[in-house]
């Protein structure tokens, strides 16, 4: 498929997409989430893909959803077309997803960054959801992805004001799992997705579901969900593998099974 909004590579194991519209700081429009959720369809069926990267420019990661687009929208037609139910599918995905983060994440840039896995931060990195100042609100998940990742407080300072924040204050507040310089943040990125990448497919899926279960049930079917799939992972010929390796002293030669 011709991508005309997005740039797709494959890196050893690791798929990258990057968001291209410079021209408008990578605002999402509905053509460029489509292109994105065609790319990871691409990665999630490929079987030599171990991790997703998505990114955007050193200048904006992304400035929100396509304003232009929206302001014509009508209360009902908004409501029936259901448009962020298309951008939810890159947070339903089973690979993981790590969301290298330069510039702006601004609005739907904040919130698409929250779909994904973690965030590692170029340090010229700026967080916000800045709706309130459009007379709107985000309605790609930052109501409820913010407040879980940083807490109330902050949550509603940020949505309430639309301030934005720098990289540090991102990382104190738990949106942001590193910070590196700008001009390593692909170097370091790559290197958190070949690592993933380098481990047992199933055991890295298992592990994104249960942490991802986390956020959706009670502590108690959570813990019971984790033993359950812990225990599933008993019947992989990559856990006697690994298990064996370890105790013979050696790299284990994980096969995805
Ligand atoms: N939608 C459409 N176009 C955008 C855009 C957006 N979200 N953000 C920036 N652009 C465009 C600008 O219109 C401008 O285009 P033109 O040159 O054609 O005028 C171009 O990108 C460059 O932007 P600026 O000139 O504004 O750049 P700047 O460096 O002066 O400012 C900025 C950067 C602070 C990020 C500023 O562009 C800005 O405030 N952008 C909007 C941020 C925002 O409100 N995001 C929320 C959108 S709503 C949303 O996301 C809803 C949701 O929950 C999903």
């Amino acid at each position: 498929m011709a991508y005309e909004t997005i740039l797709v590579e494959v890196k050893g194991k690791v798929g990258v997409v990057t968001l291209n519209r410079p021209q408008a700081l990578n605002a999402l429009n509905g053509q460029l989430i489509d292109e994105v959720n065609a790319a990871i369809d691409g990665f999630e069926k490929d079987g030599d893909i171990g991790c997703i990267v998505l990114t955007g420019s050193e200048k904006a990661f992304a400035a929100g959803a396509d304003i232009k687009e929206m302001q014509g929208r009508t209360f009902p037609g908004t409501y029936l077309d259901d448009k962020f139910a298309d951008w939810d599918r890159i947070s339903q995905r089973h690979k993981p997803i790590i969301a290298a983060v330069a510039g702006f994440a601004l609005g739907g840039g904040c919130e698409l960054a929250m779909m994904c896995d973690f965030i590692i931060a170029a340090d010229n990195a700026k967080f916000g959801q800045p709706e309130i100042n459009l007379g709107v609100i985000p309605g790609a998940g930052g109501t409820q992805r913010l407040t879980k990742a940083i807490g109330k407080a902050k949550a509603m300072d940020l949505i309430l004001t639309g301030r934005m924040m720098d990289v540090n204050e991102a990382e104190r507040a738990g949106l942001v799992a590193r910070i590196v310089p700008l001009a390593d943040l692909m170097a370091e990125t790559m290197k958190a997705a070949d690592s993933i990448a380098a481990k047992s497919l199933p055991s890295v899926l298992m592990a994104k579901e249960a942490i991802n279960r986390a956020f959706e049930v009670a502590l108690s079917e959570g813990l019971r969900f984790e033993r359950r799939v812990f225990s599933s992972l008993f019947a992989t010929h990559d856990q006697k593998e690994g298990m064996a390796a370890f105790i013979e002293k050696r790299k284990p030669d994980f096969q995805n099974r």
